[in-house]
């Protein structure tokens, strides 16, 4: 088992940035990799310890850089390798660490090596790519769905075959049951390591490989979650086939090689297959997303009852990874709190306490809701392919405020945003910064405590009794977190000691003599009396 106890991710905080709407250096409207370097003395303020950054690739921006054309440069909109390189040493220098966002189950139908295999069935790329013949009446291999709307297949009238997407038609799934993949894999990784790259977000981590006989998927049964019955069937083929963790082991070897770490979209809702992406002696990924999180309810048995059976399911060593926002399912601000700031404060609470690895969305420390938008006018493919207005992710997606002057301090006052910037003026991070009792400073020093603290990193996680509405844990020996998630005054009982940062910050540092009484929506971290 490798010794990984100490490792800097374990500790962490880690930030995801959409690069495109983070801060736009040039006065194009669109964030780039500049505008990250200029913003680099704010996430070092808030105590950041590692980046990720959302695709970085030339792309054609179907899918905005989930659609890879080359996985060995950067897009000429964002910037370029030196201002990458740039970036890894600015950031190194301030002890942040740069993670990437790799997209191994598909490549743009733009790539050299898609744009070879679909040329002729003798292509040299040929079996880099999932193929297969329509059916004699012209339909689709089989039954499979894209998650984004429509059959997974499209036919190529060059070849009179079709390939397999699971996201968009210009997305063709690669064929992990070919050495060839694996090796160009290999190569990208090394390639990024070698810049300095601190390692991965894994794109549809359990996605890779598909069934090697093309089966059909099952229909959902009745206890499948939401998210399976709106498919309308089951993803056992066409995705999550047990040869990926293969992959991962391999994977693991590489990344340990260098001490990098590989973080997965393991878009899975039951706890004891998430685990499994750990690997049963954790040589496979060092931290798994938990969607099963994200998607609850902000109620404290929903909470809690996913975080237990988190904490029960995974092996002895592994590190959970606790997400509120991101930039497809939304921002936690609006999805768990509609815009509520005492429900806000509560949700970072959580996210900074829980034993695990916290990831922030960029806008999470100022609490930034997503910003309503007209699907009609929205860039992200998958409202108009789906005909569902509601997964327009467009919201989630738009300009960090970073002022309410004109521009939100994230592009020129007289520049066009690539996406509506939102109400600056009601948010931002300046305001914010200027105001002690802000929600940003409040997650400053919640990350702050955490780091100061190793209880609240390393310590472990235990649920304390307490009545309806709150949940309450115990963190290592001297901790304890309790949040009132109802609109009743609570008391939990049998918590001692002193208050080290409540969510209403007039009462840090009060004393709690045995029973610690909670407003509507209110928490508090206490360092606990022996
Ligand atoms: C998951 C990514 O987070 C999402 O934005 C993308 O559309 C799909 N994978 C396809 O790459």
């Amino acid at each position: 088992m490798p010794n990984d106890d100490a490792a800097w991710w374990r500790d962490g905080v880690l930030y995801q940035i959409y690069v495109r709407s983070f801060a736009d250096s040039d006065g194009d409207g669109s964030g780039d990799l500049q505008g990250v370097i200029d913003h680099l003395d704010h996430l070092a303020w808030l105590g950041v310890d590692g980046i990720w950054l959302s695709p970085i690739h030339p792309s054609p921006n179907t899918d905005w850089g989930y659609d890879v054309a080359d996985y060995l440069d950067v897009h000429p909109e964002l910037g370029d390798l030196q201002t990458l390189d740039r970036l890894v040493a600015e950031a190194g220098a301030r002890d942040i660490r740069i993670l990437l966002d790799l997209v191994p189950n598909h490549t743009s139908d733009r790539h050299a090596w898609f744009v070879d295999a679909r040329s002729s069935r003798e292509a040299e790329h040929r079996e880099w790519y999932v193929w297969a013949d329509p059916r004699p009446d012209g339909s689709p291999p089989n039954n499979w769905l894209s998650v984004f709307g429509g059959p997974a297949w499209e036919l190529d009238p060059t070849t009179g075959q079709c390939y397999l997407h699971n996201f968009l038609p210009e997305q063709p799934d690669l064929n992990w049951w070919n050495r060839e993949v694996h090796d160009a894999f290999d190569d990208i990784m090394g390639f990024w390591f070698e810049r300095g790259i601190a390692g991965f977000r894994i794109d549809v981590a359990n996605g890779l490989v598909k069934d090697a006989e093309l089966r059909d998927n099952p229909p959902p049964t009745g206890e499948d979650p939401p998210e399976v019955l709106r498919r309308g069937q089951r993803f056992v083929h066409n995705m999550n086939r047990p040869e990926v963790h293969d992959v991962y082991r391999r994977w693991r070897t590489l990344a340990d090689a260098s001490g990098r770490v590989l973080v997965g979209e393991t878009w899975l809702f039951d706890p004891e297959v998430l685990a499994t992406f750990y690997g049963s002696d954790l040589d496979e990924l060092h931290l798994c997303f938990n969607f099963s999180f994200m998607f609850a309810n902000l109620e404290a048995n929903a909470l809690r009852a996913i975080v237990e059976a988190t904490d029960a399911a995974f092996p002895e060593g592994a590190q959970p990874a606790w997400t509120g926002s991101n930039h497809d399912v939304g921002r936690f601000p609006s999805r768990w709190c509609a815009g509520d700031p005492a429900r806000i404060r509560c949700s970072l609470m959580t996210l900074l306490t829980l034993r695990g690895t916290p990831f922030l969305y960029y806008g999470d420390e100022i609490g930034l809701p997503d910003v309503p938008l007209d699907p009609a006018d929205a860039l992200d493919p998958v409202p108009r392919r789906t005909g569902k207005a509601e997964r327009n992710r467009d919201p989630c997606r738009t300009p960090m405020p970073w002022s309410g002057e004109p521009g939100a301090g994230f592009t020129d006052p007289g520049a066009t945003p690539w996406l509506p910037i939102g109400d600056a003026a009601a948010s931002n991070v300046a305001d914010q910064r200027g105001d002690r009792g802000s929600t940003l400073h409040l997650t400053r020093d919640l990350i702050a405590l955490r780091r100061e603290r190793p209880d609240l990193r390393g310590g472990s996680y235990e649920s304390l009794p307490v009545p309806a509405g709150a949940w309450a844990w115990r963190r290592g020996d001297g901790h304890a977190v309790a949040l009132n998630l109802s609109g009743s005054e609570v008391a939990v009982e049998g918590v001692r000691g002193r208050i080290a940062i409540a969510t209403e910050r007039a009462r840090d540092g009060e004393g709690v003599g045995g029973a610690l009484a909670l407003g509507p929506w209110q928490g508090a971290v206490v360092e606990t009396a022996p």
